[in-house]
């Protein structure tokens, strides 16, 4: 067996919490281990619950997305469980790609038996027999684990036909990616596994109704299937009883740049950004925190009493996103870190559509143009960037458009970037 993950997950393996409690303690590489830390246990629960009631209950837990969208799950599988055409299919998005994301990595690398136990569950609450995992391409070790860890449940009927004996047959299919980042999005994802380009379908329709192969399929992020496992031990009441009313459950956050101990960790729903920063360790000349990453936006340290939740980040006028917290010191420069981040969006843009096809080069040549003056940047700038983004925000077909000038936009009016 291989080492557990080499990253710093600085909570990791700890009893007290749901997420994480595995990762670092359970032999990746062991189905045995993993059943003797609870594994399996859940589709046991589910099992015995049957597909309505295993709904029912991610539904009254109050389960979100964690991808960063936070649709409600329950719905998302009830809507797929209800469509009359078939095959129905899973999809699990685990092409984590938003700059500083790494939670479903840890997962992947340090509990694969979670995310097969979990989907299985996922796919029999919609009566898929057949599982997709798109996996980052970037992410070898992962791909290592879980490969493995297929195997070996396939060869203990875990996977493959009549599961535990239940009459249930569900198999997973691992589709690696090939670097691009709107491959996460789910609708390009679909093209991808398809043979096809990967570029965004327009939606409606959505996957529930016309996803893979045009079959009805619900699409998760791994996060978001792994804490199915909890709801079933833990029941949902009590599940739902952790976080907030509308955020409800534990979370991953992915805290890396200007903190004395970056790395994964898990909170409820709820705590503060300044309880996050505490664990975390801050420096005293901590300038911004992007949240959400590149699609993200940027908060000032005098905001630490934002709770992270998606309503309270969203009242804040921000984003939680998928969980990156970013902490940025005054050492660095922030036009040169915006034009990095509109690099970044001019790169990843599918070109499908004019407002981000042309957008993003737009912004980052304003951008340049600012990074590259010595003294206050120019109105005439920072007045078309914002009809860049707008046009980007209201018209761009997929999230990758709509959401390209977010970093830009909060840099210029909640840190005053270019006063
Ligand atoms: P979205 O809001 O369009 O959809 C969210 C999910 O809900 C999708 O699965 C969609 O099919 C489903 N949905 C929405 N309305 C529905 C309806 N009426 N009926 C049935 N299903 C419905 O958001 P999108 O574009 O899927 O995700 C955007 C988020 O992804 C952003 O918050 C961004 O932060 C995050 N993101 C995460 C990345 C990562 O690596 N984790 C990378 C890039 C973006
Ligand atoms: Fe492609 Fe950008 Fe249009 Fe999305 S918004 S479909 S990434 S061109």
């Amino acid at each position: 067996a291989e080492p557990p993950p080499a990253q710093a997950v600085p909570q990791a393996g700890s009893p007290d919490l749901i997420l994480l409690r595995r990762i670092g303690v359970v032999d990746p590489y062991s189905l045995d281990d993993y059943r003797a830390h609870n594994g399996y246990t859940a589709l046991r629960r589910a099992f015995a619950l049957g597909p309505a009631a295993v709904i029912r209950e991610v539904t009254d837990a109050g389960l979100v997305g964690r991808g960063g969208a936070a649709f409600p799950t329950g719905r998302k599988w009830q809507a797929t469980a209800s469509q009359p055409d078939h095959p129905h299919y899973l999809v699990c998005n685990a092409d984590e790609s938003e700059p500083g994301t790494f939670k479903d990595r840890v997962l992947m690398e340090g509990d694969p038996y979670a995310l097969i136990e979990s989907m299985t569950i996922a796919a029999y609450a919609v009566g898929a027999r057949h599982g997709y995992l798109y996996l980052r391409g970037e992410y070898p070790r992962a791909l290592r684990t879980l490969e493995h860890a297929i195997g070996q449940a396939r060869a203990r009927g875990l996977l493959g036909d009549d599961i535990l004996g239940q009459g249930f047959s569900f198999d997973i299919e691992i589709r690696r990616g090939a670097g691009a980042y709107i491959c996460g999005e789910e609708t390009a994802l679909f093209n991808s596994i398809e043979g096809y380009r990967g570029e965004p379908r327009s939606k409606p329709p959505f996957p529930v109704e016309k996803g893979l192969f045009g079959k009805p399929t619900a699409e998760n992020n791994v996060e978001t299937l792994v804490n199915v496992l909890p709801i079933l031990t833990m029941g949902a009441a009590a599940y739902a009883a952790i976080g907030t009313p509308k955020s409800t459950g534990p979370k991953l956050f992915c805290v890396s740049g200007a903190v004395a101990r970056p790395g994964l960790y898990e909170l409820p729903f709820g705590a503060t950004l300044g309880d996050l920063l505490g664990l975390a360790g801050t420096p005293d000349n901590l300038r911004a925190i992007l949240l959400g990453g590149a699609a993200g936006g940027f908060v000032r340290p005098d905001e630490l009493d934002i709770p992270l939740t998606f309503e309270g980040t969203r009242e804040a006028g921000t984003t939680l996103g998928s969980g990156v917290v970013l902490a940025i010191d005054d050492s660095v420069p922030l036009p040169r870190l915006l034009l990095r981040v509109a690099e970044f969006f001019r790169d990843e843009s599918c070109g499908q559509c004019v407002p981000c096809r042309v957008g993003t080069v737009r912004q980052e040549e304003a951008l340049h143009r600012i990074a590259d003056r010595t003294g206050p940047a120019a109105a005439s700038d920072i007045a078309l960037l914002r009809d860049i983004g707008q046009a980007m925000r209201d018209a761009s077909i997929c999230g990758l458009g709509q959401t390209a000038w977010n970093a830009v936009e909060s840099a210029i009016d909640r840190l005053g970037a270019y006063e």
